[in-house]
């Protein structure tokens, strides 16, 4: 049996600074979650999904990440085209989504200031990715969004950058684990709108996610 999910205690205050936005937010926006995002989806999925952090109107007031951010709009489409959920994602936690073989977490698990977590703020949410991922038996492909993600998964692993640096597209073999990590620019309003990061672009990056859970 998978070991219970490991995530921060909703009155986390590791950071002090999150920790102060979170209130500051609680006074704002009352209904909203204003906690660390859990992470969505079971533990014996075999992929794992690593966003940056949640968005002030999306994860942090669903508590579920990608919810009702517009980044999760591209993110729960492209999920469901590949197989990974049920195609129900309707921008609320009570939609009736669910995620098949995956499951969704942040590098950084409260809403940050500017979205822009400080270094020493995704250090100290690291260890939640750790154990997320040590309770994952059945973990094949890592997919993380953006650098961030990217850098704070590679840490997770003990690794240096240039080990498994960043690019989109590329995919890295962790030593001494049975699991692949993947990387793609980030599905943020900002990379689509640019162009940065294409449709075409991410169904790319899970085609070969797919293709390498199917080999696996
Ligand atoms: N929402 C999340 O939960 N994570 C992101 O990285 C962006 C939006």
């Amino acid at each position: 049996m998978p070991k219970a999910a490991p995530n921060p205690p909703l009155d986390c205050d590791l950071c002090s600074r999150l920790a102060e936005f979170r209130r500051t937010n609680a006074e704002a926006f009352p209904d909203y979650l204003n906690a660390p995002a859990p992470t969505f989806g079971d533990l014996d999925a075999s992929l794992l999904i690593v966003g940056l952090a949640p968005g002030l109107h999306g994860a942090n007031k669903t508590g579920r990440p990608f919810t009702g951010d517009f980044a999760g709009d591209l993110l729960y489409a492209t999920i469901a085209r590949f197989g990974f959920s049920n195609d129900k994602y309707d921008a609320r936690p009570d939609d009736g989504l669910r995620l098949r073989g995956a499951a969704i977490t942040n590098a950084v698990r409260c809403v940050p200031p500017q979205n822009k977590p400080t270094g020493a703020e995704i250090k100290t949410c690291r260890p939640f990715l750790v154990a997320q991922i040590e309770a994952m038996p059945s973990l094949r492909a890592i997919l993380c969004l953006g650098r961030i993600a990217h850098d704070s998964t590679v840490a997770a692993f003990g690794l240096k950058q240039r080990q498994a640096p960043f690019s989109h597209g590329a995919q890295h073999r962790i030593p001494g684990r049975d699991f692949h990590l993947f990387d793609s620019y980030h599905c943020s309003r900002y990379n689509t709108n640019t162009g940065r990061l294409t449709e075409t672009m991410f169904a790319s990056v899970f085609a070969n996610i797919r293709a390498h859970l199917d080999a696996a």
